[in-house]
This record gives C-alpha cells, sequence and structure tokens, in this order.
C-alpha cells in the first residue's frame, strides 16, 4: 500500500514538472525535450566547424583525459555552425548514436559543449582519469540563449591578494556556468594588484601592507600581506578567460580607494608631504587622488599600458565612496574649482570622472562606473552598476542610460548565508541562497524601460573576509551558481525547487572539481535543515 503511494505520487508530482525542470543542466536552459535511451561515449573525438575548434579541441582534451578513452573517428560528438541563431544561443541533440552541437557563434558553441558536459556523470569535471563510470548522456534536445548579454561576478583582490591559479578557477567556474563577465577589482586602500611598468613603485610600494587590522583600526593581526599580478600573469588570465569565453574588465578605482597607489606616489595626493601609507584596516579612506596634472597623467599612462592587457570594451573606473575632506583643504582644489565655475566638491568629481570617461572613449572604450557617478552630471554613455539598491538603477534609466544591476542586498556575496553562529565572520548582512536565487534584475517602476536599459547583473565577492582562497569560494559558492541561473533566465522561468533538485548534481559536480564551498549549507539543504532559506522580515543579523 506504502508503495503504491509512493507510486501514485510520483506520477503525480512528475506531472505537474515542467519538461525543463527534469534535466540536470545549470543555469535552466529554455527548453528541453527528454527523449527515450542515452548516448555512450566511445570516442573522445570531437568534430567542428573551424571557428569552434578552440572548444572542439579543449572538449575532446576533457574527454580523453578523464574517461581514459582515445579519439578514435569517426567522432559521435559534432560542433556545426549554422546560420541565423541569436548571439551566444545554441542547439544541443543527444541521441543514441550522437551529440549535436548547433550555433551560430562561438560562444553559443562553447554553451551547448557546457550544457553537454552537465549531462555527463559530474567526474567529467574532474582533473584525472576517473575508473568505473559509465560515460553516458541522456537522450534529449536543448534549445537555449541568455537572457543578459551581462552576465557578471566581481571578484576584490584589493583587501587580499589572490593567487593567478585562484582566479583562474574562479574564471573557469564563472564559464562552466555560462557567466561571461569577470570584473577584476584590482586597485584598493589596502592593496594595488597589478605592475605598471612606468610606476614601479605601485608595486614596489603599494601592493604590500605589514599587517592588517578590522574596521576599528583594532586587533591587527601582526602578518604583512600582499601580492600583485605580473603583466604576464595577467596576459596568462586573460587568454585563459578569453578560452572560455569570458571577458575580462579591470577595475582602476578613482578617484577614490586610493591610499595604496598615493602610498607609492605622494605627488597623487593634494597634500604630498603628509605621511602616507598602504591601509591597514578596512573602511572608506580619505586618502583619494587630488584632480591635478601629475594624477592625470598618472592615470592616462597606467589606462595606456592596460590597453595592450585588456581587450575589454568595458573598463571599470570605480568612483564610490569618495570622501571629500582632502580637496575641501586644498587651495590647489579651490583654485581650480574657480577656473572651472564650480563650487559644489560633487562638481569636482564629476570633472575628474568625466575627464578619465572620455579619455577612455577616444580609447573606444565603454566606461562602468559605480552608482555615485551619478551624483553629478554623468556622461550618457557610462554604464551605471547600480548598487546601493534600485534608486540608483531607476535615476539611470530615467537618463537614458545603461545599467547592470548590482544592489548589495541580493547580491554581495560576503554576507552570512545562514545563521552566523553556523559560520566564519563576513559582513553582518544576510543573503541566504535562495534570496540570491529568487531575485529577477529589474527595477519594477520602469518594466518596460527595465528590458531596455538593464544590460546585465552580477554577484560581488568582496575581500575584507575572504582571506584565501577557501574562504573566496566558500563564499562564492553555491551562491554564484543561483546567480549564473538569475543572470541566464528570463522573468518567470525560475522555480526555486526545480533548481534546489538540479543542486544535488551540482554539488557533485564542485566536488569532482574540489571546490571549497560551504559544507554546512550543502548539509542544511539536504538533511532537513532551513538555515539555508531566507527567514521573512530579516534583513541585518545584529553584529556580534
Ligand atoms: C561598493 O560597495 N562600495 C561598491
Amino acid at each position: 500500500m506504502k508503495r503504491y503511494l509512493l507510486l501514485l505520487l510520483t506520477v503525480t508530482l512528475g506531472l505537474s514538472v515542467r519538461a525543463q525542470d527534469r534535466c540536470d543542466i545549470i543555469p535552466a536552459p529554455k527548453a528541453y525535450e527528454e527523449m527515450p535511451g542515452a548516448f555512450r561515449l566511445r570516442s573522445a573525438a570531437v568534430e567542428a566547424d573551424p571557428a569552434f575548434a578552440e572548444t572542439a579541441a579543449d572538449l575532446s582534451a576533457r574527454l580523453a583525459a578523464v574517461t581514459g578513452l582515445k579519439t578514435a573517428k569517426p567522432a559521435a560528438i559534432r560542433l556545426v555552425r549554422v546560420e541565423g541563431l541569436p548571439e551566444e544561443a545554441y542547439r544541443l541533440e543527444v541521441t543514441q548514436q550522437q551529440v549535436t552541437i548547433e550555433a551560430t557563434d562561438p560562444a553559443g558553441a562553447f554553451y551547448g559543449v557546457q550544457s553537454f558536459l552537465q549531462l555527463l556523470p559530474a567526474q567529467v569535471y574532474g582533473d584525472k582519469r576517473a575508473k568505473g563510470v559509465r560515460w553516458t548522456a541522456p537522450c534529449c534536445r536543448v534549445e537555449d540563449r541568455p537572457h543578459f548579454p551581462y552576465r557578471g561576478m566581481h571578484l576584490d583582490v584589493g583587501r587580499y591578494f589572490m593567487p593567478k591559479e585562484t582566479v583562474m578557477r574562479f574564471i573557469d567556474l564563472m564559464a562552466m556556468h555560462k557567466q561571461n563577465m569577470f570584473h577584476w577589482h584590482l586597485t584598493e586602500d589596502q592593496g594595488w594588484r597589478i605592475e605598471i611598468k612606468k610606476y614601479p613603485r605601485l608595486t614596489e610600494v603599494g601592493a604590500w601592507r605589514p599587517f592588517t587590522a578590522d574596521y576599528k583600526d583594532e586587533n591587527p593581526d601582526g602578518t604583512p600581506h600582499g601580492g600583485f599580478y605580473t603583466q604576464d600573469d595577467v596576459r596568462e588570465i586573460v587568454e585563459y578567460a578569453r578560452r572560455r569565453f569570458v571577458t575580462v574588465i579591470p577595475e582602476i578605482e578613482l578617484p577614490g580607494h586610493a591610499s595604496a597607489a598615493i602610498a607609492a606616489y605622494p605627488q597623487l595626493s593634494c597634500n604630498p608631504d603628509a605621511p602616507h601609507a598602504v591601509a591597514t584596516s578596512w573602511g572608506v579612506k580619505t586618502d583619494v587622488f587630488c584632480p591635478n596634472a601629475f594624477t592625470f597623467q598618472f592615470l592616462e599612462d597606467v589606462f595606456t599600458e592596460l590597453f595592450d592587457l585588456f581587450p575589454s570594451p568595458y573598463y571599470h573606473i570605480g568612483g564610490d565612496e569618495c570622501p571629500k575632506d582632502a580637496w575641501m583643504e586644498s587651495d590647489y582644489c579651490k583654485d581650480l574649482m574657480k577656473v572651472l565655475g564650480i563650487t559644489d566638491f560633487h562638481e569636482l568629481q564629476t570633472f575628474f570622472v568625466r575627464r578619465m570617461d572620455s579619455f577612455l572613449r577616444a580609447h573606444g572604450k565603454t566606461v562602468i562606473g559605480w552608482d555615485e557617478i551619478l551624483d553629478g552630471s554623468a556622461v550618457e554613455s557610462t554604464v551605471v552598476m547600480s548598487y546601493r539598491g534600485h534608486a540608483p538603477a531607476a535615476k539611470a534609466i530615467q537618463r537614458g542610460m545603461k545599467t547592470i544591476l548590482v544592489p548589495n542586498r541580493w547580491t554581495y556575496l560576503d554576507y552570512y548565508q545562514m545563521d552566523p553562529a553556523l559560520e566564519p565572520k563576513a559582513q553582518s548582512l544576510y543573503l541566504p541562497i535562495d534570496k540570491v536565487y529568487n531575485y529577477f534584475p529589474a527595477v519594477d517602476s520602469l518594466r518596460t524601460l527595465s528590458d531596455e536599459y538593464i544590460i546585465g547583473y552580477e554577484c560581488c565577492v568582496w575581500g575584507e573576509y575572504a582571506q584565501t582562497p577557501e574562504r573566496v569560494e566558500y563564499l562564492a559558492f553555491p551562491r554564484a551558481v543561483a546567480a549564473a541561473e538569475v543572470a541566464w533566465c528570463d522573468r518567470g522561468e525560475k522555480d526555486w525547487d526545480s533548481f534546489y533538485r538540479r543542486m544535488r548534481k551540482e554539488f557533485g559536480r564542485l566536488d569532482a572539481k574540489g571546490v571549497r564551498y560551504n559544507r554546512a549549507l550543502h548539509d542544511e539543504m539536504f538533511n532537513g535543515g532551513t538555515a539555508y532559506r531566507e527567514i521573512p522580515g530579516q534583513l541585518q543579523w545584529k553584529e556580534q
């Protein structure tokens, strides 16, 4: 009787589940049709249109490495170029005999391959041969394309330097989930992380601090910290990302968050004779770039070196949290304001940002800035990253500016993901995975315009509590997987129960890749716990 009831329940539930909910692909594809039978992998050979050759070679190498199969012809896996599919779209058909991925552009073919990999056993994500695995994929037809063209992840390496290998792994995990914009927060008060040949002191001096204290300048840890990426490291990372259809967007913070640069070159400050040091504690600092000739020359030189390293069409110039104290005390700034005919120090920031914006635009770049760039008369071609909720996005849209939604309460992955009692110290807001998942990036009051002006969405891994590579992965995963689905799916397409079910296999993939995700969260999710769910009305944990 019990068994009969169970069967009845399964059949009833099964009927109510949408077709695409049955597959294991994350982010969920637009359409998934199950077909009978399974494809059995017998060779690691992949045949491809020349436009998709790199993706085919990478797939073939991965299959050979984990399965031990040879690349014997004829290939049963084919990447075929067709005309007329939208950008980044693909079709995937798995039959008992073969696997066919069709796309118009190489990114589409790459995404088709990512979906196919997810249909295989999770061990396909390992880095060595997996024995005793049946290498099959269920027969199916998938049609898919992304909702947003900008599907980002941000990583702050200014607070704590992360090794090159950690950055590449982060990018690899993004690509596996069809995220395509890596926002690399490279400069901070606490560290300048990129080699600039013309200004060697940036990394000789600006990349190092003698110890790290907390927000209140208390509890110094007594441990020197530092590190930076050489230009060769950057080239390697950008190439690694390119092969995975991830654009690397450099962020150089200006005019604020500049203590490390100023410690290296005090002429960048309005008061070069005062003592300047790389910051050793968190919080917003008053050492900001002075809008003088040395600074503008410096910044143009820095960006000129970056142009050779980062082909990205987008460049991020920060623009957030710039206290005006140093400018207010500076006779130079007061005189400059008279010449410019302005009386408000916010307008001086506008002058600063507009000047750098023009320089970058003249070099064919589209500038992204945090939403403070709206405080003055921002240039319309600038893309606004709305992080202080949705009001800045609304303002940007009304001014006809493109916007990326990064509202902190839904996207900052340095917030607690569970009850703080169960977690290491994090920022004191609360962002459980189902809250990340259930968010749709839009300004509800401006629905039609939202569709036109919101180009994407990203989640941020800020660094104050991401001291090690392990902590970066712990904060990011599994919430970054939810973020990938948020960016990929259309409005109304997401379904938490489906996502929850698909996360079982996903954790297997993350295990195969050795990702050090939040294990306690996994255990809560799959052992009947509720600590991973949003508690209605609870936005903020009290500081412990
Ligand atoms: C920010 O959180 N200051 C962008």
